[in-house]
C-alpha cells in the first residue's frame, strides 16, 4: 500500500466578487467555489473535502484515463477508446450507458453538491441523469477501487490535481479543443441541464469563462499541462478539430497508442458508429437523445468554429486577447488559433 500523500497545493475560497460572477452563471451550488493550487483551478466547494482522496487514488497499470476540459469532445473520445480497447464490442456499447462503462472520477465533488430540490426540478427528467445522480452518491474512488480491471476513467481534472503517479502508471488520453468553441458549448450545456439554474446569457457566461472562473478553468493551463507531457509514452494528445477533419486517421492513431490492430473495414465501421449523426441518436452515449424544451442536446452541433456566430465583435477581440495572453510563453498551439494571426498584444 503506497503511503498516504498530503496535498501539495492549497485550496482557498474564491473572492466574494468572483463568487458573485460565478453564481450569475451557476445557481444551486451549496458551498462557495474554491481555487486549487498556484494555477487557481476553480472547483465546486465540495472538492475541498474530496481532493485528498482524489490525489491518493490507487492507479492501476491497465487503467485508461481520458482527461479533458468539459465540452472538448470527452464523450466522443471515451466511446472511441472503449471500443478500441474492447475488440469493437458494439453490442455492449449499445446496451450499457457510457457513464457506467467509463465513469467520471470527480462526479461526487460536483453533482451531489447541487441542492437536491433544484436537481429534482431541473435534471431528473433528462435522459441518463437519474442514473448519473444515483451513481454519484457513491464516491467514485470507492466504486473504482472495487471495479475489475481494466478500468476506464473519465475526468475533467488537470494532471496536477490527479494522483502524481498517474502518467507513469497508466495510459492517458487528453483531448484539446479551441477554447472559444468550448465556451459556447459549455454555455449550452448549462442551458440544457438547468435553464432555471442559470440566470446568465452568453455575455455573462463568456465573462466568467474568460476570467477563468467557471469550474475546471483555467482552460489553457489545463491543456498545457497535458501538452507538455505529449511525448510521454503513456500520453496520447488529440485535438477535437483533428477528429472532425479525419476521424479514421485519429482512430488509427489511437489504435497505435493502445497497441490494437483493426482492418480498414473495421476502422470504417467504428468511424460510422462514432459519426455525429450516429452518436446523437445513441442514447447510451448522448445523455439526452431527446432535446430539452429549447431544442438543446448533449451532443449538440459538433462543429469547429461555431463560436463565430455567437461572439459579437467585442467578444471576438476579447477572445483573441484572452488566447494571446494565456498562451504567452507557452509552446502550446491550437490548430484553429495560429498565434501569427494575432498582432493586438
Ligand atoms: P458542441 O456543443 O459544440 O456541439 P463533451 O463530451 O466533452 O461534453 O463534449 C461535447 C461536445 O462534443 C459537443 O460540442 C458535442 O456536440 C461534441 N461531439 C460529441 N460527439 C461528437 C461527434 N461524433 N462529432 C463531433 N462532435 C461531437
Amino acid at each position: 500500500m503506497a503511503p498516504w500523500l498530503e496535498l501539495p497545493y492549497e485550496i482557498t475560497n474564491v473572492t466574494a466578487e468572483e463568487e458573485k460572477i460565478i453564481r450569475k452563471c451557476l445557481l444551486g451550488y451549496t458551498k462557495p467555489f474554491v481555487r486549487c493550487g498556484k494555477t487557481g483551478y476553480v472547483m465546486p466547494g465540495a472538492f475541498r473535502k474530496h481532493a485528498e482522496e482524489i490525489y491518493n487514488m490507487q492507479v492501476r497499470p491497465d487503467d485508461i484515463w481520458v482527461i479533458t476540459f468539459p465540452r472538448s469532445g470527452t464523450t466522443w473520445i471515451q466511446e472511441l477508446v472503449w471500443l478500441v480497447e474492447n475488440n469493437l464490442d458494439f453490442k455492449t456499447a449499445k446496451s450499457k450507458p457510457l457513464y457506467k462503462r467509463f465513469p467520471m472520477f470527480e462526479i461526487t465533488a460536483q453533482i451531489p453538491e447541487i441542492a437536491f430540490e433544484l436537481i429534482k426540478a431541473n435534471f431528473m427528467n433528462l435522459g441518463n441523469f437519474q442514473g448519473l445522480y444515483e451513481a454519484a452518491k457513491v464516491p467514485s474512488w470507492k466504486s473504482l477501487a472495487e471495479a475489475p480491471s481494466p478500468r476506464f476513467i473519465k475526468t475533467h481534472l488537470p494532471l496536477s490535481l490527479l494522483p502524481p503517479n498517474l502518467l507513469n502508471t497508466a495510459k492517458v488520453v487528453y483531448v484539446a479543443r479551441d477554447p472559444r468553441d468550448v465556451a459556447v458549448s459549455y454555455y449550452y450545456l448549462h442551458k440544457m441541464v438547468a435553464k432555471s439554474l442559470m440566470r446568465a446569457n452568453f455575455n455573462h457566461f463568456w465573462e466568467a469563462f474568460r476570467r477563468d472562473l467557471l469550474p475546471w478553468t483555467p482552460i489553457v493551463a489545463h491543456t498545457n499541462e497535458a501538452w507538455t507531457q505529449r511525448h510521454h509514452p503513456n500520453m496520447h494528445f488529440v485535438y477535437y478539430e483533428d477528429m472532425l477533419k479525419d476521424l479514421p486517421k485519429e482512430i488509427n492513431r489511437m489504435c497505435g497508442f493502445l497497441n490494437r490492430e483493426y482492418t480498414d473495414a473495421e476502422v470504417k465501421m467504428l468511424a460510422e458508429h462514432l459519426s455525429f449523426e450516429s452518436l446523437r441518436k445513441n442514447k447510451n452515449v448522448n445523455n439526452t437523445t431527446s432535446a430539452n424544451s429549447e431544442g438543446i442536446q448533449f451532443v449538440r452541433k459538433g462543429e469547429a468554429g461555431g463560436w463565430r456566430t455567437h461572439f459579437d465583435e467585442k467578444q471576438q477581440l476579447q477572445a483573441e486577447d484572452f488566447l494571446v495572453e494565456r498562451l504567452k510563453g507557452l509552446d502550446l498551439k491550437y490548430p484553429s488559433f495560429p498565434l501569427v494571426e494575432s498582432t493586438r498584444l
